[in-house]
């Protein structure tokens, strides 16, 4: 009967350590630091053949998160499939800045004086349900915000992804808090009448595909055989759902306020966006955010004026 000890080293090799104590902490429904700590404890047969199933995935690049069927983001656990993207540690930036932005927003002068005001963070292609979720925490942990004042939103262009954020949020403890929409983008908000309250200020945040032809081409195997296209490539360099977004937001601008919209984006991407957010919503004020690379990751629109 093999061991803890000689299936590590049978795989060390050949896999890296971290990804080879979880995956046989996971078989063994144990934690890393009992892997760690007892390496001469037996494993049973079935156990054994699980293991090698599972490390044979890895040996083939499939995703540790899709081995485990799990990832952890901002310090919550979500479950993550093959249809969804797995989420990325640079995203978690969206999170913070959106929670940054929202005590600005809210100190905003409202359309009619004396009416209550609704706050509406909308967070475009969901996917997991990652980053409303992680909000959702924040600002119940936190008591960030008045229950009655806010609403949260995930959209998403895959019910499949949709699913799984619902699961997510299940999961987390906060499916009443967040309503999961489908369809393109802002449209499942922008075509549904009861949606739209007067005076509502929007946060919109957007981790859309965005990887052109030529990056998504040369995106490791891990990445391009195992995770959806639909969630990382955009036609148009990388930019065509940003840019359909832009158009969206213009007409929400028209009837409510859009503080901040926060993108996140590849790095050679900076000007391009910011010449198609300047012919989009030409009043907008625009800043970048580097990630923790030091590659620009974000892109904050703030958009106060009702008039352009
Ligand atoms: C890069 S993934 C981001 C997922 C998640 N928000 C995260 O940060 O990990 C992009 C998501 O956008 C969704 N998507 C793609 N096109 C869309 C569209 N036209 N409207 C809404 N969602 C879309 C994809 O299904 C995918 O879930």
């Amino acid at each position: 009967m093999a061991t803890i000890q000689t299936i590590l080293a049978k795989y060390r090799p050949k896999i890296d350590s971290l990804d080879l104590e979880l995956i046989i902490a996971h078989e063994l429904k144990k934690s890393r630091e009992f892997v760690l700590t007892y390496p001469e404890k037996t494993v049973n047969g079935k156990q054994e053949a699980e293991i090698r199933k599972l490390l044979n995935k890895r040996l083939r690049n499939e995703p540790l998160a899709h081995i485990l069927g799990h990832k952890e983001f901002y310090g919550l656990d979500f479950k993550v499939t093959r249809d969804t993207l797995i989420p990325r540690p640079e995203t978690e930036m969206l999170v913070e800045l959106a929670l940054r932005k929202k005590q600005e927003t809210r100190n905003l002068p409202t359309g009619q004086a004396g009416k209550k005001q609704v706050m509406y963070i909308v967070d475009v292609g969901t996917g997991s349900g990652n980053i409303i979720i992680s909000i959702a925490k924040a600002i119940e942990s936190k008591n960030l915000l008045h229950a009655s004042c806010y609403m949260l939103y995930g959209t998403d262009i895959s019910e499949k992804a949709l699913k799984i954020a619902k699961y997510n949020a299940k999961k987390n403890n906060v499916d009443k808090k967040i309503k999961f929409l489908h369809g393109n983008l802002l449209e499942p908000l922008l075509k549904n009448t009861k949606y739209q309250i007067p005076d509502t200020k929007y946060i919109i945040l957007a981790n859309l595909p965005y990887l052109s032809k030529k990056i998504y081409s040369a995106t490791a195997p891990n990445v391009k055989n195992f995770e959806p296209k639909s969630a990382l490539y955009s036609p148009k360099a990388g930019l065509e759902h940003y840019k359909k977004l832009l158009k969206q937001i213009k007409i929400l601008n028209t009837k409510y306020q859009i503080p901040n919209t926060i993108l996140e984006l590849s790095p050679e991407q900076k000007n391009p966006i910011t010449i198609l957010v300047k012919k989009i919503l030409p009043s907008a004020k625009i800043e970048f955010k580097k990630d923790l690379a030091g590659k620009w990751r974000v892109c904050v629109i703030e958009l106060i004026d009702l008039s352009i």
